[in-house]
């Protein structure tokens, strides 16, 4: 049943040359770029560039040799300039053409459909709790501007890390993690353009974040593992997203490794019974 489900889900989304329609878009009904949260503490982040001097740094080969699955945290917190690169490396924006924001990872016609979320257990500066990425600031227009742009805005305090951990299936990495990126999909955003075929682009813009996300993590000495297992009801509920408008489509934890790691260096290995991706 459920390989029967995937099987049609690729078949349904497929571009055939005979069948393809030139469409125009319908500009007035285009989703809104942006999510807010208002009426929540708004946390600016430290500018994530530039690297300040004599700061080790490895450089895109290294990280790219050295990046595996990091499951197993050391006690000691992130810095808040940590989370604030990390932050940037995924759904950061680097660069404005007017109105146009572009973000440091591609997204399918520049719709950026994935909002991000972080489940902070231990974080220099704040506090736990739930919190969501700000990515651009907005006028009273709705258009994107610098100002408010990059921060963090808070939604829930508290420890959390049992429960994101029982959300991603019982995985005990994402409570010991000082971390977990929780990224969803707006899904309207793409389907306004792209329909059905859309539901192919959530997954392949969460993998591009999360693989940016992975490579600066192991540059600042951090180590991160990617989670797609996980409860999809539970997770949803943890961010209060109703699953349909927008649900949870992937995770990373993040925090510092608690041995060395890198390369051909064995380090961690899956810890529960149940399979894995
Ligand atoms: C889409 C995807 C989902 C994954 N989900 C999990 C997960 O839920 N739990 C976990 O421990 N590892 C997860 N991983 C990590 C893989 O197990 C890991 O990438 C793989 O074993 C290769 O090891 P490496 O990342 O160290 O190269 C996931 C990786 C990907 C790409």
């Amino acid at each position: 049943m459920l390989e029967h489900t995937g099987r049609t889900f690729q078949t349904r989304t497929s571009y055939l040359r005979e069948t393809m329609e030139d469409r125009e878009l319908d500009w007035r009904s285009k989703p809104a770029a942006y999510k807010f949260y208002t009426y929540v503490p708004v946390i600016s982040l430290p500018k994530p560039l530039p690297m300040p001097e004599g700061e080790p740094d490895p450089g895109l080969w290294d990280s790219i040799a050295k990046r595996r699955s990091v499951r197993s945290y050391a006690a000691a917190p992130l810095t808040l300039l940590e989370l604030s690169r990390l932050l940037w490396a995924g759904t950061g924006v680097t660069a404005s053409f007017g109105q146009d924001f572009y973000r440091a990872a591609p997204s399918a016609g520049a719709l950026y459909p994935i909002e991000t979320y972080v489940v902070v257990n231990r974080v220099e500066s704040l506090e736990p709790g739930l919190y969501h990425y700000r990515v651009a600031g907005v006028d009273i227009l709705e258009r994107p501007i610098v100002e408010g742009s990059h921060s963090l805005e808070q939604l829930r305090v508290g420890d959390l890390g049992p429960a994101i951990a029982a959300a991603a299936l019982d995985q005990p990495m994402c409570r010991k993690a000082a971390a977990v990126f929780v990224w969803s999909a707006v899904f309207a955003r793409s389907v306004w353009k792209y329909r059905d075929r859309a539901y192919r682009y959530f997954y392949l813009d969460a993998g591009h974040i999360a693989a940016q996300v992975s490579l600066a993590a192991v540059s600042l000495g951090l180590g991160s593992c990617p989670v797609a297992a996980y409860f999809d009801e539970e997770a949803n509920a943890l961010l209060e997203l109703d699953g349909e408008s927008e649900s949870v489509v992937y995770m990373t934890s993040v925090g510092r490794p608690s041995r060395p790691f890198g390369g051909t260096g064995r380090v961690d290995l899956h810890h529960t019974s149940r399979p894995k991706e």
